[in-house]
């Protein structure tokens, strides 16, 4: 049997890892969809849910992956049939990995297309053409970005590419210094962001839309979105917090830094949506405007700020560094399932998967303008489905399993050993696993699939695409443990 290669422990500090982990948490999905799917949802109500999955959900299913990524030394296909080798379960359990691999690049096909939004951004505002913008500027300059295809293509391309080189240098090359200076940064503009806000006659307004929750407006639909965002915004469900996991050596507490990635993570999301919020109603705008939300906001804060041309363009860019630390993540465990099982090296792996994240990428582009009335999932466009999908499906069913693998399949003496957590956290944290974090994410899914035909038809599809995956992939897995020789 040849040996598969394993993942070894590479984070040189609890702190890198934690900067790593936090890069991959805070992204995006904090800054820029975390405010507009609570507009779209209604805001307080919506805002309380999400905080639940997050603390009851989120946290202990971000520790079990870490986990179980740590035990299984390996991508994360490898990492869950070494696992269920051990624990002499169903090799079937390889699937949760190769699900995630999946996941990860479909969700990064249109990660990077948004992200090159922040970077046509940047380039604009240190051009200075974003100086005392008013909002119906700033909406007619965005529409206009969207309606041109090149200019999305060109930009989805740029964060491709400069995706790409970071990963094929491995994950630690450069990356640690960029985020060891960005991560406080960018907490710094927010800080100045929400000094600013809290001056405005509209922080009122924005603090009652997000904290004040009203039920009548909250439907299944909108539990299902806050649930599933609690897993895209916190990384989990996908294997990326499972590769990292991997590089994490045995001394280091998984659950210390679980809990600063997750309070990161939820500040800068709340911090994001106040300052957005207080623009919004000092300026009669939508709260429900869509995924354009962040990019017809926060322009006319800055060009109100003094400093703010300077802010601004920092911001921007700000954003797309948050955005490549995620985007890294996402395609990190399945250029480590190709580099690996495949026997391709980094370079070709990361170059093969490039391409073909580039290309589905075209699909989101091309949904803010020639498709925008072409609908894939019943009136969604290709990016609104590939966002449902992943994020509202796979990346909660996937949380789920690694709930139920690492509460029912893996032993409680395992389990200590790798958390060390006190007696009383412990039993906290595997009864969290076996009931409330599989419970509620079927209780949410069921209810929406109850109501909702095309739901159940989208279910059952995914389920048959991975499962055919599987099999194709079979006999890549070894499935004997490989002696840890490293
Ligand atoms: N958590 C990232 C964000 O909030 C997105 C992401 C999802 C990254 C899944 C990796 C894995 O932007």
């Amino acid at each position: 049997m040849s040996a598969i290669k394993l993942s070894k422990p590479q984070w040189s500090s609890q702190r890198i890892f934690i900067l790593a982990a936090v890069g991959s948490a805070v992204g995006l999905g904090n800054i820029w969809k975390f405010p507009y799917i609570a507009g779209e949802n209604g805001g307080g109500a919506f805002v309380l849910v999400y905080l639940l999955c997050v603390a009851l959900i989120g946290l202990p299913v971000l520790m079990a992956e870490i986990g179980l990524g740590r035990m299984g030394k390996a991508n994360p296909p490898q990492a869950m049939a070494n696992l269920a080798a051990d624990f002499r379960a169903s090799p079937l359990w390889a699937l949760v990995g190769l699900a995630g691999v999946l996941a990860g690049l479909l969700i990064l096909s249109f990660y990077t297309v948004i992200a090159g939004w922040a970077m046509d951004y940047f380039v604009q505002s240190a051009m200075g053409h974003f100086r005392g913008i008013n909002s119906e500027q700033v909406g007619d300059y965005f529409d206009g970005l969207l309606a041109n295809p090149w200019a999305l293509l060109f930009w989805h391309t740029v964060m491709v590419a400069l995706t790409l080189a970071i990963v094929a240098k491995g994950v630690k090359g450069g990356l640690e210094k960029a985020l060891n200076l960005m991560m406080p940064l960018l907490f710094l503009i927010l800080l100045i962001l929400l000094g600013w806000s809290v001056a405005q006659a509209s922080f009122q307004d924005s603090l009652r839309f997000l904290f004040a929750p009203d039920f009548s407006k909250l439907t299944w639909e909108a539990v299902l979105v806050a649930m599933g965002h609690a897993f895209f915004t916190l990384s989990i469900g996908m294997g990326a917090m499972m590769v990292y996991g991997s590089y994490l050596p045995k001394r280091y507490s998984i659950g210390k830094a679980a809990v600063w990635i997750v309070l990161a993570d939820t500040l800068v999301a709340l911090l994001a949506g106040v300052i957005i919020f207080t623009v919004v109603f000092g300026n009669g705008l939508a709260a429900g405007a869509g995924p354009g939300l962040l990019f017809q906001t926060l322009p006319v804060a800055f060009g109100q700020m003094s400093g703010g041309w300077f802010w601004g363009t920092l911001f921007f860019f700000l954003v797309v560094l948050a955005a490549l630390s995620s985007a890294i993540s996402l395609i990190e465990p399945a250029v480590s399932w190709v580099e690996q099982n495949w026997r391709i090296s980094r370079v070709k792996a990361t170059g093969l998967l490039g391409a073909l994240v580039w290309l589905l990428g075209i699909g989101t582009v091309l949904s803010f303008n020639v498709w925008a009335n072409v609908h894939f999932l019943p009136g969604k466009t290709f990016f609104d489905s590939l966002d449902f999908i992943t994020a509202n499906i796979m990346l909660p069913l996937g949380g789920m399993l690694i709930a139920v693998f690492m509460a029912w399949v893996v032993s409680d003496r395992q389990r200590q050993a790798e958390f060390r957590l006190m007696p009383g956290l412990d039993a906290a944290f595997k009864w969290d696993l076996r009931l409330i974090a599989p419970v509620g994410v079927l209780i949410v899914f069921a209810s929406n699939l109850a109501s909702d035909v095309w739901q159940q038809v989208v279910a059952v599809g995914v389920a048959l695409v991975l499962y055919a995956l599987y099999v194709y992939n079979r006999s890549r897995f070894n499935l004997y443990r490989v002696a840890d020789k490293s």
